[in-house]
């Protein structure tokens, strides 16, 4: 089986915790990290211990796996050796060959007049896409310091899957900051959907059996966007679960307009750049063109405790709060398919999984 996991709305969707809980559930022999670069910052918790990650792909939670780094994606050197260092998985990583890297003065590029308009990450992987595309950039393989990694990604990778392995590719970014797909120039470098996830990796759409799709069980965004509808005084004041919140967030003595009291209470700050996300309701709209163009066979709605902290670490669909079984069936029914994994907590196993169906 092959199993791409991408983000349906604008990232931060919890795919980092979704790759860490299937990695240790289904046990892929082998986990790629596909996506843009080291733009991305996913979380993951491993016996206690908080991860962010920007290179390595979370899977490393499980230790019997090999993991890859696809042609497609940027590689920040440094950053790189730094997370081989800290999670130790020297001796089961590789780069493809091709990867294209990041370097200083695509980082000092990133902080143009032009990156601070659209919010970018300043991580250096707009310019160091740009470069690769006008053939000016360097390759993994030019560098010395990566010469223990360095191999044909999608020569292991399709080895595996003719060998009959699992192989499991995580994505990054959300299907909603696509460079074709999202509110164009408020994006990232490059597409994010899962056929471009697969081709990051080295592997053809035939392959692919199952696309997870991940939404959070509300809506955030990280940088500009000014076509983004986010949530206003109004919709909090008409909302019996929204008003809930802001009072919790103001009963812990947060600050600022509603949106970011919310953003606060919410946990959502940015991973690299620690900027407070702004909040919006579940984008039902772009959910549904989202699944449908990354071709969704499996869809998941992380954070749901967030919402309805009564759910936090619930792995029973049965004790989950009626609230909770009603937003999660208002997203369902509006996308016309049901969610078959759905996250209750930042730990890796508060997962309600319903993959072999519900009852
Ligand atoms: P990008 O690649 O940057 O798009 O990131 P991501 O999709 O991996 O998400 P990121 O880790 O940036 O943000 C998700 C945050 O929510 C992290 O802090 C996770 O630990 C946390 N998280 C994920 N799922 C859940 C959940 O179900 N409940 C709670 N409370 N936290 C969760
Ligand atoms: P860039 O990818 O750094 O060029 O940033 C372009 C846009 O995408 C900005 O709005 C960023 O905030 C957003 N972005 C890039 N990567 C991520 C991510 O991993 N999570 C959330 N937003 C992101
Ligand atoms: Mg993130």
């Amino acid at each position: 089986m092959v199993s791409v996991v991408v983000g349906g709305h604008y990232g931060d969707e919890g795919k980092g915790k979704m790759v860490s809980y299937l990695a240790l559930k289904d046990k892929p022999a082998y986990i790629g990290r596909a996506g843009v670069g080291p733009n991305a910052g996913h979380t993951v918790y491993k016996d206690g211990k908080k991860y962010g990650l920007r290179m390595i792909t979370c899977g490393f939670v499980n230790p019997n796996s090999h993991l890859l780094i696809g042609a497609g994606v940027l590689v920040d050197i440094q950053r790189f050796l730094e997370e081989v260092e800290m999670t130790g998985v020297g001796d089961r990583i590789k780069v493809d060959r091709r990867c294209a890297v990041i370097e200083q003065e695509h980082k000092d590029a990133d902080h143009s007049a032009n990156s601070k308009k659209i919010g970018t990450t300043g991580s250096g992987c707009g310019p160091a896409n740009a470069a690769r595309v006008n053939r000016v950039a360097r390759q993994a393989k030019d560098f010395k310091e990566l010469e223990g990694y360095i191999a044909d990604v999608p020569q292991l990778i399709n080895d595996a899957i003719d060998g009959g392995e699992d192989v499991l590719i995580e994505a990054s970014q959300g299907f909603g900051l696509s460079l074709y797909y999202g509110n164009y120039p408020y994006v990232t470098s490059k597409d994010t959907s899962a056929s471009t996830a697969a081709a990051d990796m080295g592997v053809g759409p035939t392959r692919v059996n199952d696309v997870y799709v991940i939404f959070k069980a509300y809506m955030s965004r990280v940088g500009e966007d000014p076509y983004i509808h986010y949530l206003t005084d109004e919709e909090v004041e008409k909302s019996s679960m929204w008003t809930a919140l802001l009072e919790r967030a103001k009963a812990e003595g947060h600050e600022g307009t509603t949106n970011e009291m919310l953003a606060k209470h919410l946990g959502e700050v940015g991973t690299v750049t620690g900027r407070p996300r702004k909040i919006g309701s579940f984008d039902y709209d772009l959910a549904r063109y989202s699944s449908r163009v990354n071709g969704a066979t499996q869809i998941c709605i992380t954070c749901l405790d967030k919402l309805f902290p009564e759910c936090s670490g619930v792995k029973d669909y049965d004790r989950l709060s009626e609230d909770a079984i009603s937003h999660v069936g208002g997203i369902e029914e509006k996308l016309g398919v049901k969610a078959t994994l759905i996250s209750t907590g930042p730990d890796v196993f508060d997962v309600v999984d319903f993959r072999d169906g519900r009852e």
